[in-house]
């Protein structure tokens, strides 16, 4: 099986020829009455829902105790839903063991950092580890293939449901034993543990396999090693159990693509999707808009970091709102706009389908407050008539469908290892942010109206002219010579503060910072110069530096000084430097600028590499554009309308001008 994966796309059982983009969402119907079921195919086919998520967490009611079975009200809903046109996305319903699971069988408990066993009354509380789990998730996932193999509505599988959303970090026995086994799998021999994890550090040499435990609570700072190898674990262990659900699936059904959602948003970093995505068939987002000044350009970064992981190919967009969510502080409503804005933003990044959480807004449970495509005002409603139109709008952009993403000339790498590492404790600082760094400088990007993906470092780097690499921190060294390659090939790279510092087992490249990249950059420093909270320094190129500086000192004459401290302990000091080497280049910035601060220090940078935006001069900046082969997706990033008559091309789904405010405009470019 392993070879015909990759990329299937789920079928569409009412016409399997046709090509469209899934529209609908998490459907519930257990939370429900019977006759609200007929409520719900009405205003599904009013919307014009063609798909929806099903079952996911069905587990209590289709297994009620552990010999008995009740698929008959499942049946129902897979014909109801048939029979109304709508696909079906069916999940294993493994996401939330029942109380009498766990009460039989306690040791499926996860077990926290502190030693506290995590007990039921929410979700998602077993252990990734756990044999005995798995073997009732694998019972449970196996007799709903078997049940469902031939059903028409039956589009795609939906392994257990965002895998590690609660519990990627168990560290029970089991976990401990896993843990062990994994090690070994990796090391081979104590001696290499001991060597990778410098365990001649505070005695903790280990003479036995037996002796070595998940990072639990201790008395000080944890092995950092032992703490990455853990993280590595834990993300491996979750691909374990997708594989193991993924496995029984293609075994029943092999005609069904397989999924999961991924949860590629905000600081959720505990999965390493870059690894995960070749396990499935299609990949799969769940994106939720966070609060702050850079809401809709975290989405955008998160959109364009999913189709990349993607391969540049359709994904799923599982989950987002429709308004506000339940689970931040305060839940903010979106605004009139924001709804239709963000689902064609994920669109314009390579989502094949926009769905929701949830169908139906809960009448009761932790969920009650969280918005949905049918408020609890009913279909009577702004949040109702606001998903019809976008229903609507989907429909009009059937040919985008299967379109792949076209690359940029510009790429940010995000790097699951260098996330982990760089933030973890007893560090130059504890206030380094590897994400938001990553975002700041895809912000500068949009705000020069540059089009970048944002990719893994497993993505053919070599294709881009300009690469962003922010706290590249973990830097193997194979890595360190892909780079210096993409160099002399003649690639523009951009690196920053805390990059190229330790080897994949977090040890230090020796002979002054940053280490690996010492000589591609031309710069040596021999000591780190972080900054203390409210500290700041000026750069002569009129940009303020926060969090960090760095000592530089020059060591090649083809180093050139593009920024020096102005203020502070560095004042007379480079602060962002290039080295031209042949056609290529390698710049360092060496303090934290902000989006704003790397606005301007980009427009150099990226007219070096020659790479330069490709809307209209008067647009860029103010407009996002996102490539699909021949659709271009204008975004309005302001809150005032647009002219875009430049851009010329048939809109679809939207013939006015101008752009509206946050509104966003498709533009086909193909014919003639
Ligand atoms: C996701 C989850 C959904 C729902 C949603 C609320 O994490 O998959 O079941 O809880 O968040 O935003």
């Amino acid at each position: 099986m392993q070879e015909d994966h990759g990329h299937r796309w789920l079928r569409w059982p009412s016409d399997p020829t046709r090509a469209r983009l899934g529209f609908g969402a998490d459907y519930n119907p257990e939370q429900w009455p019977r006759h609200v079921w007929d409520e719900d195919m009405r205003a599904m086919r009013a919307a014009g829902a063609n798909i929806v998520s099903l079952a996911i967490f069905s587990w209590a009611r289709i297994q009620p105790s552990e010999d008995v079975w009740d698929f008959t009200w499942l049946d129902e809903v897979m014909d109801l839903l048939h029979g109304n046109g709508i696909a079906v996305d069916l999940a294993t319903a493994t996401a939330s063991p029942p109380p009498w699971l766990t009460t039989l069988h306690p040791q499926i408990l996860p077990v926290d950092h502190d030693g506290r066993t995590v007990w039921h009354g929410a979700r998602q509380h077993w252990r990734p580890t756990s044999p005995v789990f798995r073997e009732h998730a694998l019972r449970l996932t196996r007799a709903l293939a078997e049940r469902y193999a031939g059903h028409p509505a039956l589009a795609a599988w939906h392994v257990n449901n965002e895998l590690g959303c609660h519990n990627v970090y168990d560290y029970s026995d089991d976990a401990a034993a896993a843990f062990r086994v994994w090690l070994r799998e990796r090391y081979r021999t104590l001696e290499a543990l001991n060597e990778a994890w410098a365990t001649t550090f505070w005695s903790q040499g280990y003479s036995d396999w037996g002796q070595i435990i998940p990072p639990r609570i201790v008395t000080s700072h944890p092995n950092p090693t032992q703490q990455l190898d853990f993280k590595r674990f834990s993300s491996d262990a979750l691909k374990e159990h997708l594989r193991a659900e993924r496995d029984v699936l293609r075994e029943v059904t092999p005609g069904i693509p397989v999924t999961t959602n991924f949860m590629v948003m905000g600081e959720t970093k505990g999965m390493n999707y870059a690894d995960w995505a070749a396990e499935i068939d299609f990949v799969a987002n769940d994106h939720y808009v966070l609060p702050g000044p850079q809401s809709r350009e975290e989405l955008s970064f998160s959109a364009n970091l999913t189709g990349n992981l993607a391969g540049g190919r359709p994904w799923y967009l599982m989950e987002h709102s429709t308004s506000a969510v339940n689970w931040q502080p305060v839940n903010v409503a979106k605004a009139s706009g924001e709804l239709a804005r963000d689902s064609l933003t994920h669109v314009a990044h390579g989502a094949d389908a926009v769905c929701f959480f949830q169908w139906r807004q809960s009448a009761a449970g932790a969920e009650k407050y969280h918005s949905a495509m049918v408020p609890h005002a009913g279909e009577d409603s702004a949040v109702f008539r606001a998903v019809v139109d976008l229903g609507a709008r989907l429909r009009a952009l059937d040919g985008v469908a299967g379109t792949s993403r076209t690359p940029a000339r510009a790429a940010v790498v995000f790097d699951w290892e260098s996330w982990w590492t760089a933030e973890l404790d007893s560090h130059p600082t504890d206030r380094l942010r590897y994400r938001q760094e990553a975002l700041d400088w895809y912000t500068a990007l949009l705000n020069l109206g540059i089009r970048a993906d944002v990719v893994p470092t497993s993505a053919p780097l070599e294709r881009y002219d300009l690469l962003v690499a922010p706290i590249l921190h973990v830097m193997p060294g194979a890595l360190a010579e892909r780079l210096r390659g993409y160099v002399a090939g003649g690639g523009h790279l951009v690196t920053t503060y805390f990059s190229g510092i330790v080897d994949e087992h977090d040890r230090v490249w020796l002979g002054g910072y940053p280490g690996a990249l010492r000589d591609l950059l031309g710069i040596r420093i021999e000591e780190f110069a972080p900054l203390l909270d409210g500290q700041s320094v000026e750069l002569d190129n009129g940009t303020t530096g926060t969090l960090w500086t760095d000592r530089i000192d020059l060591t090649d004459p083809a180093t050139e000084v593009l920024a020096w401290y102005k203020t502070g302990e560095q004042t007379g000091r480079a602060a962002i430097t290039r080295r031209q080497a042949g056609a290529g280049s390698a710049a360092y910035v060496s303090t934290r600028l902000g989006a704003a601060g790397l606005t301007t220090v980009l427009a150099d940078l990226a007219a070096h590499a020659g790479v330069t935006g490709e809307l209209p001069e008067p647009l860029r900046g103010h407009v996002e554009l996102a490539v699909r082969g021949d659709y271009w997706f204008l975004i309005n990033r302001t809150g005032t309308p647009l002219d875009t008559t430049a851009v010329t091309g048939e809109r679809v789904g939207t013939a006015h001008q101008p752009l509206e405010p946050h509104g966003v405009q498709i533009v086909y470019r193909g014919a003639g």
